[in-house]
């Protein structure tokens, strides 16, 4: 049986939380910035890594397929195992859902996204103020709601390193 995460696994998780927290990061302040040349350069670099986070995201999702991970301590009762697989499951569908929307805003409010200004990302909807609106305030929401699941998985984290003393943070460095 696994004791740790395989090297693709660990890299794959800390690479994309150091590109999340950025982004969630990068988002919040981009928006109350004014209109100007920079804020609409941080547009960019925040579409960029987003839809990296979306290419990236499929890759994790085929590695876990492929490479099954070591199992949660046994200390854990079946509800909070059940919990925990609900949270990882949830983060799993928001690294999806989220560049989604955001690809999605893009296009209806008319600016098409040309990753890192090379590759140009297909327009699946057209021009389309309402909906444009209407995608935006799911950014804003599902993001909001991946910010409480990061609390919640942060913490977990922390309770098992500092108060359960088991190696659930440790093997996944
Ligand atoms: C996991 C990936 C992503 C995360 C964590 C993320 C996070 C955020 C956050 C926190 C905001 C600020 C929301 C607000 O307070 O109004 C935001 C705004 C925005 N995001 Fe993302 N985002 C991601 C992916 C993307 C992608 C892939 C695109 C487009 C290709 C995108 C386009 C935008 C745009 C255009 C805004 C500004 C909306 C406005 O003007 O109010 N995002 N994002």
């Amino acid at each position: 049986m696994n004791t740790t995460y395989t090297k693709t696994a660990k890299s794959l998780h800390w690479l994309m939380a150091a590109l999340i927290v950025g982004l969630l990061a990068l988002g919040m302040i981009m928006t109350e910035l004014p209109l100007s040349p920079e804020k609409l350069t941080l547009y960019s670099w925040h579409k960029w890594a987003g839809v990296t986070v979306f290419i990236l995201v499929w890759f994790r999702l085929a590695w876990r397929i492929t490479h099954r991970p070591p199992p949660l301590p046994d200390t854990l009762s079946p509800r909070m195992q059940l919990v925990a697989h609900a949270g990882h499951a949830a983060l799993y569908l928001l690294m999806i859902i989220i560049p989604i929307t955001g690809w999605l805003m893009s296009s209806a409010k008319g600016f098409q996204t040309v990753w890192f200004g090379i590759l140009p990302i297909p327009d699946l909807v057209s021009r389309d103020r309402d909906l444009g609106e209407l995608l935006q305030q799911s950014h804003k929401l599902l993001n909001f709601g991946l910010i409480l699941l990061l609390a919640g998985h942060i913490a977990a984290a922390l309770w098992h390193h500092f108060v359960l003393r088991d190696d659930t943070l440790r093997r996944i460095r």
